[in-house]
């Protein structure tokens, strides 16, 4: 279904989603990952496209079906969606960062199962790359929405990483929140610009959501500050 011309504001615009968990897998079988599931970034990239965009979706494993018209693409790692995004980001006018990216891996892949011993196990584990702080870093045209998925001090963290990422737009959720965050329907939001303006959502579905930020990202696409 396409909305009318006039109501599609994003026609002719470029715009990057990623959404969902990352793996990163220890041996053939197990890997460490998080709770989410897609939902958040899926209703995003359906709103770009009702709003005209022509959406790539790069997604970590999920059970959610790709919106219609998004161009799909499928990753698992973090370095896996870091070198997709990475690869997109020149051509982009947006990127919208809803996936939760693994913040560590496991230093080393094994090749084969691993067998437990009679002893504990410990896994060293590296830092991935931050691929949003990357854009940050590269940015030139492009608007930039981060997300923060905190449990305290919502507001201070999402102000710092709006900062420290070079970030357009950050959307706070507090995970330890009922009705918020990983796996449910429904989110409350603060939404912060890089200009300063503050907006609290009330507690509204993922698509509700997903359109109050794609209507801030399309302001400042159009250069609106305010
Ligand atoms: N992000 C990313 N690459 C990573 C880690 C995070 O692109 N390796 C992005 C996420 O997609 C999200 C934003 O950074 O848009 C914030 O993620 P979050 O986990 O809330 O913050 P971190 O910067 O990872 O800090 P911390 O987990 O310590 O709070
Ligand atoms: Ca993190």
């Amino acid at each position: 279904f396409f909305q009318e011309e006039d109501h599609q504001p994003l026609k002719g615009k470029k715009v990057l989603i990623t959404a969902g968990p990352t793996r990163e897998f220890v041996d053939p079988v197990r890997f460490f990952t998080n709770r989410s599931t897609g939902k958040m970034g899926y209703a995003l990239a359906e709103s770009a496209v009702e709003l005209g965009a022509d959406v790539t979706l790069v997604s970590g494993p999920s059970n959610l079906k790709p919106p219609y018209g998004v161009q799909f693409i499928s990753v698992q790692s973090a370095e896996e969606m870091y070198e997709s995004v990475l690869s997109h980001f020149d051509n982009v006018d947006l990127v919208i960062k809803s996936a939760a990216v693994a913040d560590y891996r496991p230093r080393e892949r094994h090749q084969t199962k691993m067998k437990k011993s009679d002893q504990d196990l410990s896994i060293e584990m590296d830092r991935t790359k931050d691929i949003l702080k990357e854009l940050g870093n590269r940015k030139s045209k492009q608007i930039l929405v981060g997300f923060a998925a905190e449990t305290t001090n919502v507001k201070h963290y999402a102000q710092q990483k709006l900062e420290k990422k070079n970030l357009d737009l950050i959307v706070a959720n507090d995970i330890s929140q009922q009705g918020s965050g990983f796996e449910g329907d429904t989110n409350q939001v603060y939404i912060f610009d890089r200009y300063g303006k503050e907006i609290e959502s009330t507690l509204l579905s993922k698509k509700q959501v997903a359109d109050m930020i794609l209507n801030e990202s399309c302001r400042l696409l159009e250069g609106l500050n305010n």
